[in-house]
């Protein structure tokens, strides 16, 4: 029987120990603090920062929540980024993601302060993590090496194959992994024959950002596949493909006209020895991260 791995309850683990070390610095006269900047109103980004807030709220972090209009300008950001990083209360800077076209992302996230960059996107945080030095990891890929770990998964000498090299997922899951000392191989849109190598995997990680694309024949029977994927389908006949039989997830697609998928198809999870669900897997697992980079910086920057 394929287990299944409960981000949920690892992320609630996560910030439960969070939260006792945000007390313990607080007799210490030491509250961390995170500023978010959501631009513009996109809808998921709303929800994503708000569910952020709370969280921050819930554990004892101090938070602020900055909303510039959909029209601010690279220039304007980047004041706001200077201000940000100049404030020694703020000890982490998220910018949510995506912005809009006229706002030069990467100009951006590299105006971040290193110290101070919660979401591990600044190079040189991506180049500490490569040459092995102690850095703030990118939220989702660190709450993967967590799932793997709390859930006693080996990953030492596994086999874990990456599918997707996004700078956010891909990339530094692959570099975590390889820290952890499993053999890595990173697969993408270009790979050749990619059921040869996702069959190979012990450890299969799927960030593609395509619903269902890893199919049964592509697992090895018996791996762990960890599902980053987050995809909304519409159409009932792909509905059906994943989820034909499946009477909970019948009357949530009539009601709201669609259900979230991940990027492994269902069906493969019974081959499986254990799985990350979706939603409820990966997913869980990114603001507890977020939450665990914040006091990290806290301490480093504050030298606790
Ligand atoms: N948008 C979707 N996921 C993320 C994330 O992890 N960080 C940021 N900054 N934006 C996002």
């Amino acid at each position: 029987m394929a287990k299944v791995l409960d981000g949920a309850a690892i992320a609630a683990e996560i910030q439960q120990e969070v939260a006792g070390e945000v007390a313990a610095l607080a007799s210490k006269g030491v509250r961390p603090g995170l500023a978010v900047v959501l631009v513009g109103h996109v809808a998921a980004s709303e929800i994503y920062v708000r569910s952020k807030v709370k969280t921050c709220e819930e554990l004892g972090i101090h938070s602020e929540l900055i909303t510039p209009p959909e029209s601010i300008t690279t220039e304007e950001m980047l004041a706001i980024v200077a201000e940000l990083n100049g404030r020694e209360e703020i000890d982490g800077i998220l910018i949510q993601l995506p912005l809009p076209p006229q706002v030069d992302t990467k100009r951006l996230l590299d105006a971040i302060l290193p110290e101070k960059d919660v979401d591990g996107f600044h190079p040189v945080n991506a180049g500490r993590l490569q040459a092995g030095r102690p850095s703030l990891a990118p939220c989702t890929p660190a709450g993967v090496i967590q799932i793997l770990r709390r859930s006693g998964i080996p990953i030492a000498g596994a086999h874990a194959v990456v599918v997707g090299r996004s700078d956010i997922v891909g990339k530094p899951a692959a570099m975590l992994l390889l820290n952890e000392h499993a053999t890595v191989t990173v697969c993408h849109s270009r790979t050749r024959d990619l059921a040869s190598f996702t069959r190979q995997a012990d450890i299969l990680v799927a960030a593609i950002g395509r619903a269902g694309f890893i199919t049964p024949e592509m697992v090895k029977p018996g791996a762990t596949l960890i599902d980053v994927g987050i995809n909304r389908i519409t159409d009932r006949e792909e509905f059906l493909r994943f989820f034909a039989g499946d009477a909970r997830r019948e009357e949530t697609f009539t009601r709201r006209g669609s259900v979230i998928v991940g990027d492994i198809d269902p069906h493969a999870f019974a081959l499986s020895g254990a799985y990350t669900p979706v939603p409820g897997g990966v997913g869980k697992l990114t603001i507890a991260m977020l939450m665990s980079n914040t006091l990290q910086a806290a301490r480093q920057r504050r030298g606790f």
